[in-house]
C-alpha cells in the first residue's frame, strides 16, 4: 500500500494538483472532503439538524456513499452537483466536526484504500491521523485572498466578500476541531501556491516524489 497525502484548507489548489499528480502515477484518487460533504448532503435531505451530533452520526454509519471519478453518489442518489453547492458547504463544518463521523469515515478511507497498489488521498487529516505512514506528503497553502479568488470563480453567484468571510470562518472551524484538526504533518513537504500554477506544483511535486523513493 503506497499512499500520496496531499492536505491544505480550501482553495489552496489541492483538488486539482491531488487530481493532476494521480493521473500522471497513474494511481487511483480519492477526495475525503466530498465523503464529508455526502454526509452533509444526505442529513440536509433528512431534515436532520447538522449540529446533532448523535443523529447525524448515526446516519454516517449507515449511508451508502460512492466517490469515484463519475461523481458522487449518496445511497444511489447523484450528488455530485449538490455537494458543491451553497447549503452542503454551509453545513459541512458542523458535520466534518463531529467525532463519530470522523470515526466512521477515516475507516472507510483506509478500507478504500487497502486492495489498492497505491492512491493520491486528499483532505485535512491525511498526512496526520488517516495514513501518518504515508509514502509521501504534502500540504498546499495560499494567502487566504487568492484562496478565497479562486472559491468565488467557482461560485460565481455570491459576492467575494461574502466567500472570503465563509472561508475564513470554515479555517477557523477546520483548524480549531479536536478531532483530525487541518493540520500540516511534520514530515510533509510544503508548498505556498499562492502565485503558481496547478502543472507547476505537479512538477515539483513529482520531482520531490521521485528524491524521496530513490
Ligand atoms: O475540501 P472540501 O472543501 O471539499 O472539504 C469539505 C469539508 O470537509 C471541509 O469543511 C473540511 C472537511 N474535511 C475534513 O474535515 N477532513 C477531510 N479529510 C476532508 C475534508
Amino acid at each position: 500500500m503506497h499512499v500520496i497525502a496531499i492536505d491544505g484548507p480550501a482553495g489552496s489548489g489541492k483538488s486539482t494538483v491531488a487530481r493532476r499528480l494521480a493521473e500522471r502515477l497513474g494511481l487511483d484518487y480519492l477526495d475525503t472532503g466530498a465523503m464529508y460533504r455526502a454526509v452533509a448532503f444526505a442529513a440536509l435531505r433528512r431534515g436532520l439538524d447538522p449540529e446533532d451530533l448523535e443523529a447525524v452520526a448515526r446516519m454516517a454509519r449507515q449511508l451508502e456513499i460512492v466517490v469515484d471519478a463519475d461523481g458522487v453518489r449518496v445511497d444511489d442518489v447523484d450528488a455530485t452537483i449538490e455537494i458543491r453547492g451553497p447549503e452542503v458547504t454551509r453545513a459541512v463544518s458542523a458535520v466534518a466536526a463531529n467525532p463519530g463521523v470522523r470515526t466512521e469515515l477515516v475507516h472507510r478511507q483506509r478500507e478504500w484504500v487497502r486492495g489498492r497498489a497505491g492512491a493520491v488521498v486528499e483532505g485535512r487529516d491525511i498526512g496526520t491521523v488517516v495514513f501518518p505512514d504515508a509514502a509521501f506528503k504534502a500540504y498546499l497553502t495560499a494567502r487566504l485572498d487568492v484562496r478565497a479568488g479562486r472559491r468565488h470563480r467557482e461560485v460565481t453567484d455570491m459576492a467575494y466578500e461574502a466567500v472570503a468571510a465563509d472561508m475564513a470562518r470554515r479555517d477557523t472551524i477546520d483548524s480549531g476541531r479536536v478531532d483530525g484538526p487541518l493540520a500540516c504533518s511534520d514530515d510533509a513537504v510544503q508548498i505556498d501556491t499562492s502565485d503558481r500554477d496547478a502543472d507547476a506544483i505537479v512538477e515539483e511535486l513529482l520531482q520531490a516524489l521521485g528524491e524521496a523513493t530513490t
